[in-house]
């Protein structure tokens, strides 16, 4: 029997008996989430657990209080609003204006059940706008949830890894796909889940002109508006601005995400921000599925509605209150999520002194920012091995293989849900993690 720092026997029995084996590195989160749980059950043992992207910090009190006053002012008799709440909506916009310095009108504003289901109505309505373009691009590593939501309803997708493409070499990547004329859409999320890599302004350019000259929707996933710490974009109206492609052409979708920023994953509120341009476009195709062939009303009226009727009164009381108090300065959204930055820094810094590696570490020239989550490799070791291996030692990732990275021996961490009073125990299981390797 090996001696780990986590009992070795038991370890082994209960990745054996998960059937999560030979393949554990295609297991998805919630499936290592579970492992982890009965393994810490059966050996009392504490994980340093980096698997799932929760928010580990709690949420601001303007969110509570203005939440709690919606729900005792008696809204939850009656359906919300499909389009969203007036206040929410304005709010968005002038957020919008703030902090992207992008123009957009309240109605362009629309709210869904986290950022999950503005991906699932996008997929729905973008997918339908030309008979012939039926597939969507993804600028790969991502987050594995939206190949799924594919999956589920059947549309055909094509990805490739950006790693090998960054600057320049990004643009005769992406021509290469558009050209067949069979994309509707372009998807990445930025900075970027799992990797933390954020396209620079001239990538973002690249997408946005190729995005213009094809014909093709980019659905900008800003899930972590704001968390590239390298550039402090918390100041009203005032430059720099969080980077979008919404700067390089019309044809875009914007999903901004309560979960991670405003540590409010739990009461699931996305928003999706539709260039006015193409919210009023019409498409032939979407006739197929929808009443009417403008893709903001497609959206709305037709994706939307058929998903949950609406998003619950209380959680759009209390993110248009949110807004309000960022829009005018009062509260700082940016500075609480920092601490993510810190943990990220001395974690990086742990696994860096004990052989492992950063797997992607640059944006173009420049090192990637600290934030929510980070890549880490082992030389000698598959994905699959040091998936496993990192269990013995107390520790949980998961693997890049199912963010369609193509370095498949390389792990995601997210520090979320590291507490600075655990760097001493993730030290010391490093340590030995290194000895024993
Ligand atoms: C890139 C990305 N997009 C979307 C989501 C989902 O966000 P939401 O909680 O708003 O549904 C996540 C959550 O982890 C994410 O990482």
């Amino acid at each position: 029997m090996r001696n780990t720092p986590i009992n070795y026997e038991i370890v082994k029995e209960k990745i054996n008996s998960s059937g999560l084996k030979p393949d554990i590195s295609s297991s998805t989160i919630r499936e290592i989430v579970r492992l982890v749980n009965e393994i810490q059950e059966a050996t009392g043992e504490k994980y340093v657990r980096m698997e799932m992207g929760v928010p580990g910090l709690p949420t601001p009190e303007i969110l509570l209080e203005a939440g709690k006053n919606a729900l005792k002012s008696s809204v939850t008799s009656k359906y919300p609003m499909i389009e969203g709440d007036a206040d929410l909506k304005k709010e968005t916009a002038k957020f919008v204006k703030l902090f992207m310095n992008l123009n957009v009108e309240a109605k362009h504003c629309i709210p869904a059940v986290g950022s999950m289901q503005s991906a699932m109505a996008l997929f729905l309505t973008v997918n339908r706008t030309c008979i012939d373009r039926n597939k969507i691009l993804f600028l790969d590593p991502g987050f594995p949830v939206q190949k799924q939501q594919c999956h589920v309803l059947g549309i055909d997708y094509e990805t490739f890894d950006v790693y090998n493409f960054r600057g320049e070499k990004l643009k005769d990547k992406i021509e290469s796909y558009l050209k067949t004329g069979n994309f509707s859409s372009i998807i990445f999320s930025n900075p970027n889940n799992p990797s933390w890599i954020s396209f620079t302004e001239r990538e973002l350019k690249i997408i946005g002109e190729l995005a213009t000259k094809y014909e093709t929707v980019v659905l900008e996933d800003l899930a972590y508006f704001g968390m590239d710490f390298r550039n402090d974009y918390s100041v009203p109206g005032q430059a720099p601005y969080q980077p979008s492609v919404a700067n390089y052409t019309n044809n875009y979708v914007i999903m901004l995400s309560s979960s991670k920023v405003f540590s409010f994953a739990g009461q699931r509120l996305g928003l999706m921000v539709v260039s006015p341009n193409l919210f009023d476009k019409s498409f032939e195709g979407l006739r197929r599925n929808f009443k009417k062939d403008t893709f903001g009303y497609a959206l709305i009226y037709g994706s939307l509605y058929t998903l949950s009727a609406g998003v619950n009164h209380s959680s759009q009381k209390a993110m248009a209150e949110m807004l309000k108090q960022v829009n005018e300065g009062n509260y700082n959204f940016i500075e609480g999520v920092k601490e993510y930055a810190e943990r990220a820094k001395t974690m990086k810094q742990l696994f860096l002194e004990n052989g492992f590696k950063i797997v992607y570490d640059k944006d173009e020239d420049q090192p990637i920012a600290d934030g929510f989550y980070f890549t880490f490799s082992y030389d000698g070791l598959s994905g699959d091995e040091l998936l496993e291996e990192l269990l013995y030692y107390g520790i949980s990732a998961i693997s890049l293989k199912i963010t369609g990275s193509e370095r498949t021996e390389g792990m995601r961490a997210c520090v979320s849900q590291v507490l600075p009073e655990q760097f001493k125990t993730l030290e010391e299981r490093l340590k030995r993690f290194k000895e024993d390797h």
